[in-house]
Protein backbone atom coordinates (compact mmCIF):
# COMPACT_ATOMS: atom_id res chain seq x y z
CA UNK A 1 0.00 0.00 0.00
CA UNK A 2 1.29 3.51 -0.96
CA UNK A 3 1.30 6.60 1.26
CA UNK A 4 -2.09 9.16 0.70
CA UNK A 5 -0.35 12.19 -1.53
CA UNK A 6 -0.08 14.77 0.55
CA UNK A 7 -0.14 17.36 -2.57
CA UNK A 8 -3.25 15.51 -3.92
CA UNK A 9 -5.40 15.91 -0.52
CA UNK A 10 -3.61 19.84 0.06
CA UNK A 11 -4.91 21.18 -3.78
CA UNK A 12 -8.33 19.09 -2.85
CA UNK A 13 -8.81 20.81 0.61
CA UNK A 14 -7.28 24.00 -0.97
CA UNK A 15 -9.97 23.79 -4.22
CA UNK A 16 -12.90 22.94 -1.58
CA UNK A 17 -11.85 25.92 0.38
CA UNK A 18 -12.34 27.91 -2.62
CA UNK A 19 -15.19 26.26 -3.71
CA UNK A 20 -16.87 27.69 -0.83
CA UNK A 21 -17.34 25.53 1.29
CA UNK A 22 -15.12 27.47 4.22
CA UNK A 23 -18.63 28.37 6.13
CA UNK A 24 -20.33 25.12 6.35
CA UNK A 25 -16.24 24.45 7.83
CA UNK A 26 -16.37 27.31 10.32
CA UNK A 27 -20.11 26.33 11.38
CA UNK A 28 -19.08 22.99 12.24
CA UNK A 29 -17.06 23.98 15.39
CA UNK A 30 -20.05 24.54 17.38
CA UNK A 31 -22.09 21.68 15.59
CA UNK A 32 -25.20 23.02 14.03
CA UNK A 33 -26.21 26.70 12.16
CA UNK A 34 -29.15 28.14 13.20
CA UNK A 35 -30.84 27.25 9.20
CA UNK A 36 -30.04 23.39 10.00
CA UNK A 37 -31.96 24.26 13.50
CA UNK A 38 -34.53 25.49 11.67
CA UNK A 39 -35.05 22.73 9.19
CA UNK A 40 -34.25 20.09 11.86
CA UNK A 41 -37.93 21.24 13.45
CA UNK A 42 -39.63 21.60 10.27
CA UNK A 43 -39.21 19.04 9.28
CA UNK A 44 -40.20 17.17 12.68
CA UNK A 45 -43.19 19.16 12.21
CA UNK A 46 -44.04 18.48 8.46
CA UNK A 47 -44.63 22.96 8.10
CA UNK A 48 -42.04 25.60 7.27
CA UNK A 49 -41.06 27.83 9.99
CA UNK A 50 -43.16 31.18 9.75
CA UNK A 51 -41.46 34.30 11.01
CA UNK A 52 -44.50 36.73 12.02
CA UNK A 53 -46.54 33.34 13.75
CA UNK A 54 -42.66 32.84 15.56
CA UNK A 55 -43.13 36.49 16.90
CA UNK A 56 -46.36 36.21 18.02
CA UNK A 57 -45.82 33.18 20.00
CA UNK A 58 -42.32 35.05 21.40
CA UNK A 59 -44.07 37.86 22.74
CA UNK A 60 -47.15 36.01 23.68
CA UNK A 61 -48.02 35.19 27.73
CA UNK A 62 -49.82 31.93 27.06
CA UNK A 63 -51.99 32.18 30.07
CA UNK A 64 -48.36 32.65 32.18
CA UNK A 65 -46.41 35.08 33.73
CA UNK A 66 -43.88 34.98 31.20
CA UNK A 67 -43.13 35.54 27.29
CA UNK A 68 -40.23 34.71 25.99
CA UNK A 69 -39.49 38.28 25.67
CA UNK A 70 -39.95 38.71 29.53
CA UNK A 71 -36.01 37.53 29.32
CA UNK A 72 -34.68 37.76 25.88
CA UNK A 73 -36.25 41.46 25.19
CA UNK A 74 -38.03 42.74 22.58
CA UNK A 75 -37.35 42.26 19.58
CA UNK A 76 -34.13 39.81 21.15
CA UNK A 77 -31.32 41.40 18.94
CA UNK A 78 -29.70 42.84 22.19
CA UNK A 79 -28.54 41.46 25.60
CA UNK A 80 -31.43 40.10 27.65
CA UNK A 81 -32.36 40.03 31.32
CA UNK A 82 -33.89 36.59 33.50
CA UNK A 83 -36.76 38.09 34.47
CA UNK A 84 -36.50 36.07 37.83
CA UNK A 85 -32.48 36.64 38.50
CA UNK A 86 -31.98 39.98 36.94
CA UNK A 87 -29.10 38.02 35.01
CA UNK A 88 -27.80 39.32 31.68
CA UNK A 89 -28.40 36.44 28.89
CA UNK A 90 -26.77 37.19 25.74
CA UNK A 91 -28.64 38.34 22.52
CA UNK A 92 -31.29 35.33 21.57
CA UNK A 93 -31.16 36.20 17.68
CA UNK A 94 -28.42 34.87 15.54
CA UNK A 95 -27.81 37.76 13.67
CA UNK A 96 -26.35 39.37 17.47
CA UNK A 97 -24.66 36.70 18.95
CA UNK A 98 -22.84 34.11 16.11
CA UNK A 99 -22.78 31.79 19.41
CA UNK A 100 -26.83 31.56 19.68
CA UNK A 101 -28.24 28.27 18.15
CA UNK A 102 -24.67 26.95 17.32
CA UNK A 103 -25.08 23.83 19.52
CA UNK A 104 -28.02 21.16 19.31
CA UNK A 105 -27.89 20.16 22.79
CA UNK A 106 -27.81 24.04 24.55
CA UNK A 107 -30.47 24.61 21.79
CA UNK A 108 -32.56 21.82 23.17
CA UNK A 109 -32.12 22.03 26.59
CA UNK A 110 -32.89 25.58 26.88
CA UNK A 111 -36.03 25.09 24.45
CA UNK A 112 -37.24 22.61 27.37
CA UNK A 113 -36.61 24.60 30.11
CA UNK A 114 -37.83 28.26 28.81
CA UNK A 115 -41.12 26.67 27.32
CA UNK A 116 -41.87 25.08 30.31
CA UNK A 117 -41.36 28.44 32.27
CA UNK A 118 -43.54 30.06 29.54
CA UNK A 119 -45.99 27.60 28.81
CA UNK A 120 -46.28 24.88 31.41
CA UNK A 121 -45.27 22.17 29.30
CA UNK A 122 -42.87 21.44 25.93
CA UNK A 123 -42.90 23.52 22.75
CA UNK A 124 -43.92 21.92 19.79
CA UNK A 125 -41.41 21.09 16.92
CA UNK A 126 -44.38 23.56 14.99
CA UNK A 127 -43.59 26.32 17.80
CA UNK A 128 -39.86 26.08 17.69
CA UNK A 129 -39.21 26.33 13.88
CA UNK A 130 -41.88 29.15 13.80
CA UNK A 131 -39.59 30.58 16.57
CA UNK A 132 -36.57 30.01 14.17
CA UNK A 133 -37.98 31.64 11.70
CA UNK A 134 -38.61 34.46 13.41
CA UNK A 135 -35.30 34.66 14.92
CA UNK A 136 -33.64 34.12 11.72
CA UNK A 137 -35.73 37.09 10.10
CA UNK A 138 -33.79 39.91 12.78
CA UNK A 139 -30.88 39.34 10.89
CA UNK A 140 -32.10 40.86 7.85
C1 LIG B 1 -37.00 33.11 32.82
C2 LIG B 1 -36.13 33.58 31.74
C3 LIG B 1 -36.32 33.02 30.35
C4 LIG B 1 -37.48 32.92 29.63
C5 LIG B 1 -38.88 33.32 30.06
C6 LIG B 1 -37.13 32.34 28.36
N1 LIG B 1 -35.77 32.11 28.29
FE1 LIG B 1 -34.77 31.29 26.74
N2 LIG B 1 -33.03 31.39 27.80
C7 LIG B 1 -32.89 31.90 29.08
C8 LIG B 1 -31.51 31.76 29.50
C9 LIG B 1 -30.92 32.20 30.84
C10 LIG B 1 -30.81 31.14 28.43
C11 LIG B 1 -29.33 30.73 28.36
C12 LIG B 1 -28.51 31.83 27.76
C13 LIG B 1 -27.06 31.43 27.61
O1 LIG B 1 -26.60 30.55 28.31
O2 LIG B 1 -26.43 31.98 26.73
C14 LIG B 1 -31.80 30.92 27.39
C15 LIG B 1 -31.51 30.33 26.18
C16 LIG B 1 -32.45 30.03 25.21
C17 LIG B 1 -32.16 29.28 24.00
C18 LIG B 1 -30.80 28.70 23.60
C19 LIG B 1 -30.18 29.56 22.51
C20 LIG B 1 -28.79 29.11 22.14
O3 LIG B 1 -27.83 29.62 22.74
O4 LIG B 1 -28.62 28.28 21.24
C21 LIG B 1 -33.33 29.18 23.31
C22 LIG B 1 -33.57 28.46 22.01
C23 LIG B 1 -34.34 29.88 24.07
N3 LIG B 1 -33.77 30.38 25.22
C24 LIG B 1 -35.66 30.02 23.68
C25 LIG B 1 -36.66 30.56 24.46
C26 LIG B 1 -38.05 30.56 24.09
C27 LIG B 1 -38.62 30.03 22.78
C28 LIG B 1 -38.73 31.12 25.13
C29 LIG B 1 -40.23 31.28 25.26
C30 LIG B 1 -41.02 30.05 25.17
C31 LIG B 1 -37.74 31.47 26.15
N4 LIG B 1 -36.50 31.11 25.71
C32 LIG B 1 -38.05 32.07 27.35
C33 LIG B 1 -33.89 32.46 29.84
C34 LIG B 1 -35.24 32.52 29.49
Amino acid sequence: MSPPNRTVLSHSTRAALAAGLAAPLIAAAGGTTPAQQLARFATAAGIQGQAERGRAFFIGHHGGQWSCASCHGNPPTAAGRHASTGKSIDPLAPGANAASFSEAAKVDKWFRRNCKDVLQRECSAAEKADVLAYLISLDR
